[in-house]
């Protein structure tokens, strides 16, 4: 059962929700409401938007707090794309898009704002959605460990509490009322190479013909910002890339799709026909006194498509058309929070401050208000606070809706492809996003880093990110930013192996990443050979978890309600009905430790599935064997997973199965 109730009106309907609810009485309960300033939930949101980098922001506001008790042993899943683990309570997460890349454990924010909440506990457990596309803090048992407290910055907000019999059937309703994940092509379960960038036909022809000398499949290479015309959006570089549509067809007869980078930001420029078309028909975010928002992202100067204002979305989306034209189908969405180096407005006050510094001693505080001065130029909230969107009638602040910017640019592109009859054809996944955009694209995690610690936190983001709808995502495998080593690859490899967007992706200025760039090309071989053996079961793992509104990656407590243990498990994951996952996330280890709410099968691939090694295990704690280069997982009692020989495309799988199950002991 989903009722709604309302805090005031909604500044613009978000888009998030499509299904039922009845309104609810009364107030939400055992929830408390305070409206205004003087609460510590403001306390709590001003010292995330300090990190922001306004303070003012938060004093000027009139907001709201929900305050809720918690239970000692109460649990709180959810909140999409955020850090830390599975079990999101101890810490403060604001929800306000931001183009940060490291994600460390003591941020606030990453690129997505999926403001869901799952409560479990002994007695029971329910969801809570806020909707509300400007910046909500949660403050999950932080400022009082007893205490949850939602802050609500400006606007009113729809809460939707969502009441079921257990954590799954709470899952499945709230997904009822965002409505169905959106399914890529079938190619996009296959394996992707990336690489910022791949500058030249060349080097996307050398990357293709590497993978099939080696017999590494491969579906998909993605094109970074570099085979633009100086950044343009919907341009190629000619020079460089010669004619696109040759290189993608030559790739296509190869079994490989090739999938270009569109960022959110429009280069300014005379005589690119989309700059002027915008600027024309007014299409491009304004500022108060109508005058264009002049910011800078790859290519200087640009100005950014007002994604809410239906026509403007329309006009973006269909500017797709260019690419697809070439025989392109797949994209990525990137610098949509919208991501900002600076805007011109910001750049002179910093110039005119740095002038007062000139000449003068910098003390302790001089010197760090002139070095912050420089150091929060970029993605600056002052500079969310200066622009506008049209929505209907109303002129909107974006930092009032912010959240909503990167998932309307995916909704944009989705939309396009549904009205040119490609609907299901196109693979489309983005940086930002906000619940809604669940329904048009994907998701990937944003730039990670080769750390040992971010391929755990990968394998811990996919069940919140499955909770609120984002099914197609997966991150940058191997890490993008800093240097990959060959071991960090092969065990995050052997995670990737069953995340729906199989990727590997990294920094320009990076080691490279791809397989020839190390030694054990055997064991990278395997592992993705291993993808591709389990095609006839993780697509449709993926579909039913679409179907069925439910998870393809659950935490072990929503599988198995009566095991404490299981509920307190933040390294192990459920993969669909059948598989449990523990991957190995630690350097110079040859196996780890797993616990088994059941007993089920260990299956150790090293070679393929065929020749795997498949022990019994009783339920309990177990120390694991897997070597660097395997990849091992655990099939549940009574189940059967289908696989099939290893193709080197999806295209050419083959349609014969066999089947792995195990039938246990009794
Ligand atoms: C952003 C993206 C990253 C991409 C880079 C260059 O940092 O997140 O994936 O490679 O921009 O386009």
């Amino acid at each position: 059962m989903i009722r709604r109730y309302q805090v005031g009106e909604m500044l613009m309907d978000t888009g998030a929700v499509v299904g039922s609810y009845v309104a609810g009485e009364g107030f939400l309960p055992g929830w408390k409401l305070v409206i205004g300033e003087g609460t510590e939930g403001v306390v709590a949101g001003a010292e995330a938007a300090k990190t922001a980098g306004s303070v003012e922001a938060v004093e000027e506001h009139q907001g709201f707090t929900l305050t809720y008790p918690l239970a000692e042993e109460e649990k709180i899943f959810g909140l999409g794309e955020t850090i830390r683990g599975m079990d999101k309570r101890g810490w403060l997460y604001t929800s306000f898009n931001v183009d940060d890349p490291i994600h460390l454990p003591g941020k606030h924010s990453l690129y997505a704002s999926h403001n869901f909440l799952l409560f479990v506990k002994k007695d029971g457990c329910f969801g809570l959605f806020v909707d509300n596309p400007g910046q909500v803090d949660f403050d999950l048992g932080y400022s009082h460990t007893r205490e949850a407290k939602i802050y609500v910055h400006e606007g009113g907000a729809d809460l939707y509490l969502v009441e079921e019999e257990s954590p799954i059937e709470v899952v499945r309703a709230f997904r009822r009322l965002i409505g169905k994940s959106y399914e890529p092509p079938r190619w996009a379960f296959g394996f992707g190479q990336s690489r910022w960038s791949y500058f030249t036909a060349d080097e996307v022809r050398e990357v293709a013909v590497k993978h099939r000398e080696a017999g590494i499949p491969l579906d998909m290479i993605y094109l970074d910002i570099d085979y633009m015309d100086s950044y343009k959006d919907f341009t190629v570089d000619t020079e460089r890339f010669g004619d696109l549509k040759a290189l993608v067809q030559d790739m296509k007869e190869m079994g490989i799709h090739l999938v270009p980078i569109i960022d959110a930001g429009v280069k300014m420029e005379e005589g690119y026909s989309v700059y002027e078309e915008g600027v024309e028909k007014g299409y491009f975010c304004k500022k108060e006194d109508g005058s264009l928002l002049v910011a800078a992202v790859w290519p200087g100067r640009v100005h950014f498509p007002d994604f809410l204002k239906a026509e403007a979305a329309a006009w973006f989306g269909d500017q797709y058309q260019f690419l697809l034209d070439m025989g392109i189908d797949g994209f990525w969405n990137d610098m949509n929070e919208p991501a900002i180096f600076y805007t011109e407005d910001h750049l002179k006050e910093v110039f005119e401050k740095i002038e007062d510094y000139k000449g003068k001693n910098l003390d302790i505080s001089a010197f760090f208000s002139f070095r912050n001065l420089i150091g929060t130029i970029s993605n600056y909230r002052g500079d969310y606070e200066r622009f506008y969107h049209e929505v209907g009638e109303k002129k909107l602040r974006h930092d009032t809706v912010h959240n909503l910017y990167g998932a309307k640019m995916t909704q944009a592109a989705g939309e396009a492809f549904e009205r040119m009859g490609k609907k299901g054809e196109v693979l489309l996944f983005s940086r930002s996003s906000y619940i809604g955009s669940h329904r048009y694209g994907g998701v990937w995690t944003g730039d990670n880093k080769s750390w040992w610690s971010h391929l755990l936190l990968n394998l811990q983001q996919l069940p919140g990110l499955n909770m609120c709808g984002y099914l197609y995502s997966g991150a940058d495998i191997g890490g993008f930013g800093d240097d990959c080593t060959e071991e960090l690859l092969l065990r995050w490899l052997a995670l990737g192996v069953f995340t729906p967007l199989f990727r590997n992706h990294s920094a320009l200025g990076t080691r490279r990443q791809e397989f020839y760039a190390f030694e054990n090309e055997d064991a990278y071989r395997n592992i993705v050979r291993l993808r591709y053996e389990l095609l006839p079961y993780l697509p449709m793992a993926f579909d039913r978890a679409v179907e069925e509104d439910s998870l393809l990656f659950s935490p072990l407590g929503f599988v198995y309600q009566e095991d404490e243990r299981a509920w307190e498990i933040e390294d192990e994951v459920m993969l669909g009905e059948e598989i449990l996952l523990a991957p190995v996330y630690q350097p110079h280890v040859h196996g780890r430790m797993v616990y088994l709410p059941e007993e089920m099968l260990y299956v150790r691939v090293s070679k393929g599935l065929k020749e795997a090694e498949k022990t019994p295990m009783s339920a309990g704690d177990h120390y694991v064997p897997l070597k660097v280069g395997e990849v091992g997982f655990f099939l549940r009692k009574g189940y059967a997973i289908s696989y099939t020989e290893a193709a080197e495309c999806v295209r050419d799988a083959k349609k014969e199965c066999e089947v792995l199950s195990f039938e246990g002991k009794e």
